[in-house]
């Protein structure tokens, strides 16, 4: 019998890197970043806070890799090397508190409004929603297929070179990569659309071209195994062959969003995702997971289940020190509702706590 993993272990890589520990900061968008982009004090306090609290793994917000790309007010952009220069003090902060810094790296597809990048939204295909304020998007061109792809190579290579450990592209929650692999999202008839292998293309080659641009840097891969929010067209047996060629592509990791992980698959019923997704990767690829995970119970259930690590969100920004207290013996972490006093208290800016609004039951 293996001896079963524990969240302190180490967890080792195949492109040669190594995480302290099984408890990662998943990425959480927070709005701090300057309007130009250029990442702020504030939101280099509140990651630093994180990596000082144990986490083995910080994960910057969905940060744009090209100006067209971005979807929120305040986010991050890593489109060009002013933007990526802004970031190295905060890459050498992770760093020097034992954690691997990871940007997260997304493009919004129709999920870039106009407002944002002066430009109509693109995306797979064209398409209409009966959703408020929808902006139809036009699908992007053949031609144009391989810059959008190069923009996530090349700001890959920008963060590591400005002393990140790697990245993890944002292929979940209805996005851009996650676009181009829904069925009623993508509709094309050019190679990248139809059967699920088509769908899979665009992704898969901006995963090879990322490998080979940082081959000794960390390359995980965010997917939503079903359809959640925006997340939509997502079947979960194509998101088993999604797991499975980002493996053979070269992912060092594949990040499972279940937003519960108690939560069992919407088509079988009768069967939880993490072992599912765990036996569609090869030992050497972990799986992380994250999804509602605020006690050491319940992330060693989900360990339990086959995930190699666990991703924490709202938790973390409640608990800074979580991966530090966890393993602790009768600690119990705070629950929300937070007041915005305990949420400065805990490096989490006004801009932040506003955003937090929006999340039911986080500030009180
Ligand atoms: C405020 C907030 C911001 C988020 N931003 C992102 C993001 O930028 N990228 C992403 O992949 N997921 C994002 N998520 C999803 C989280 O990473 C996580 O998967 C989700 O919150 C479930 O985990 P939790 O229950 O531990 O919070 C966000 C969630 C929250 C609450």
């Amino acid at each position: 019998m293996n001896k079963p993993i524990e969240l302190s272990d180490e967890l080792h890589f195949r492109c040669g890197v190594t995480s302290k520990n099984r408890m990662a900061l998943a990425a959480l968008t927070n709005q701090q970043s300057g309007d130009d982009g250029f990442l702020s004090e504030d939101e280099a306090r509140w990651l630093e806070r994180r990596a000082q609290g144990g986490f083995g793994i910080i994960t910057t917000c969905a940060a744009y890799v090209s100006a067209d790309g971005k979807g929120f007010d305040g986010q991050l952009g890593v489109a060009s090397e002013e933007q990526g220069g802004r970031t190295e003090s905060l890459a050498r902060a992770i760093s020097a508190a034992g954690a691997l810094g990871l940007v997260q790296l997304y493009h919004g597809g129709v999920r870039s409004p106009a407002r944002l990048t002066g430009v109509q939204p693109k995306s797979a295909s064209a398409f209409s929603s009966t959703e408020e304020n929808f902006e139809p998007p036009r699908a992007l061109t053949s031609t144009e297929i391989p810059a959008v792809q190069q923009d996530f190579v090349e700001a890959a290579k920008r963060v590591v070179a400005h002393g990140f450990s790697g990245v993890e592209l944002h292929a979940a929650h209805g996005y851009l990569l996650s676009q181009f692999l829904s069925s009623t999202m993508n509709t094309r008839a050019d190679g990248y659309g139809g059967s699920a292998a088509a769908r899979y293309r665009f992704v898969g080659e901006i995963v090879r071209a990322t490998r080979s641009a940082i081959p000794k840097a960390v390359l995980g891969v965010r997917i939503s195994p079903e359809d959640f929010g925006y997340a939509r067209g997502l079947d979960l047996h194509d998101s088993l062959e999604v797991a499975s060629r980002l493996a053979e592509d070269g992912a060092d990791y594949v990040h499972i969003s279940l937003w519960d992980i108690k939560r069992l698959t919407k088509k079988e019923p009768t069967r939880h995702p993490i072992p599912m997704f765990r036996a569609a990767l090869p030992p050497e690829v972990p799986l992380i997971v994250a999804g509602a995970i605020g006690t050491r119970e319940t992330a060693e259930m989900a360990l339990g289940l086959g995930a190699d690590m666990v991703a924490i969100g709202r938790a973390a920004i409640i608990n800074p020190d979580w991966a530090k207290n966890v393993l602790t013996a009768g600690w119990v972490p705070d629950q929300p509702p937070l007041t915005p006093e305990q949420y400065l208290e805990r490096a989490v800016s006004p801009t932040f706590i506003n955003y937090l609004r929006r999340f039911k039951g986080m500030v009180g």
